[in-house]
């Protein structure tokens, strides 16, 4: 029997549709100074509006100025009239 290295799990991001991105997965998140910012929790919230006051990570804020994304594959399919 061989020992083999142990595979970190995946990281995995998934757009939200008119929201964040959700990160999955140990990575290491750091600010635009290159700074590590620190997780507390295993899967967080990455903010795309902009409005986030705790960039980077999403606050809700994208709700309240009415963000929307076109990235049609994250977006339930809305019913034909
Ligand atoms: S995506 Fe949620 S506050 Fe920006």
């Amino acid at each position: 029997m061989t020992d083999r290295p142990v595979r970190p799990a995946p990281v995995v991001l998934t757009p939200c549709a008119d929201g964040p991105i959700l990160v999955r997965g140990e990575v290491e998140i750091r600010d635009g100074a290159g700074q590590i910012v620190p997780r507390r929790r295993a899967t967080v919230a990455l903010c795309r509006c902009g409005a986030s006051a705790i960039k980077p990570f999403c606050d809700g804020s994208h709700k309240a100025i009415g963000f929307r994304t076109d990235d049609e594959g994250s977006r339930p399919e809305e019913p034909t009239t």
